[in-house]
């Protein structure tokens, strides 16, 4: 069965870009001329995916759907779900069961930024049993959960953080999981820091024989933002890619259009409920010029 749904984790402490996380979490910070959601929502729709969860503090919630309301608008439809404290990024298999219904779903977190040739879509297309996690060469792997793989480029293992990482290969924050995933997730035991890891979810899937690697090619970019530098850094690419092509990444309006969940009615519906600015002209341009 092919993977609809997906799950955007943005809760988190978001300590290390403390103070700017004081009053309004790390997913609503702004990147360039977008909040930070807007970018892994728009990875999730431009991969196929219109049954989405949004996953995120007692206090964000209300914001988020302020922002993004329930999809409708989108021709998608957005949930909401609040993660109480956080206690790790698999808590939100047993937060979104419901929401699950032991389909296939894909989960991103809120702060990974992606540009380029994914491939995601083809993964949710072909997910039938079991887990998919893609990795991608950094040069601090030693942040992430990373691959470790034997002679021939199989995966042996994944380690969290590990001191010396076994290879360059991080496990970015997109993942995929079988109806399977919510009662494993409530198997696992919290870690030493207090957190249902995400890592020991897919050592299950691992140590079953059920967990396929992809790895990104290095024509794409993944971006995480959890650090002020990461931020600035992150901002600064999609700057660039945006003012030298006159295109917006990561435009949820063109997006839906393009994708055909709206039409030209809708879009041209959508761009008068927008204040007059250059994100306005933007839409509005895409229906005279496609
Ligand atoms: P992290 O970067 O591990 O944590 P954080 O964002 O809380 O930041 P910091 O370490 O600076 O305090 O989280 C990765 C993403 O997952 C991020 O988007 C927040 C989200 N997350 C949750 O929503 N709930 C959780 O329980 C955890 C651990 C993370």
């Amino acid at each position: 069965m092919a993977c609809r749904r997906g799950i955007i984790l943005a809760g988190g402490a978001g300590n290390r870009v403390y103070p700017l996380s004081k009053v309004v979490c790390k997913q609503l910070l702004p990147i360039y001329d977008k909040p930070m959601i807007y970018y892994p929502l728009s990875t999730l729709m431009t991969a196929g995916v219109r049954e989405i969860l949004l996953i995120s503090t007692p206090d964000d919630i209300p914001r988020f759907r302020d922002l993004l309301g329930d999809g409708t608008r989108l021709g998608i439809r957005i949930d909401y779900a609040v993660q109480d404290k956080p206690e790790g990024i698999a808590q939100a298999f047993m937060i979104g069961e419901d929401f699950i219904r032991g389909e296939p779903v894909c989960l991103i977190l809120g702060d990974n930024i992606f540009y380029g040739r994914l491939g995601f879509e083809d993964a949710l297309a072909a997910l039938d049993n079991g887990a998919v996690v893609f990795g991608y060469r950094v040069h601090d792997p030693e942040r992430y959960g990373v691959l470790a793989l034997d002679t021939e480029g199989n995966v042996t293992d994944i380690i969290e953080k590990p001191r010396v990482p076994p290879s360059s290969y991080a496990v970015v924050g997109f993942y995929v999981y079988d109806g399977k995933v919510a009662k494993h997730a409530r198997n696992l035991k919290p870690s030493a820091r207090g957190e249902l890891e995400i890592t020991d979810l897919n050592r299950v899937y691992l140590q079953r024989g059920e967990l396929r690697v992809q790895k990104l090619s290095r024509g794409v970019a993944w971006l995480d933002t959890g650090t002020p530098r990461s931020l600035q850094e992150a901002a600064n690419f999609l700057a660039t890619i945006e003012e030298r092509q006159g295109v917006k990444l990561a435009c949820l309006e063109e997006i839906a259009f393009e994708m055909g969940y709206i039409d030209a009615r809708e879009l041209a519906a959508l761009a008068k409920t927008m204040p007059p600015s250059p994100y306005r002209s933007y839409v509005e341009a895409l229906l005279t010029h496609g």
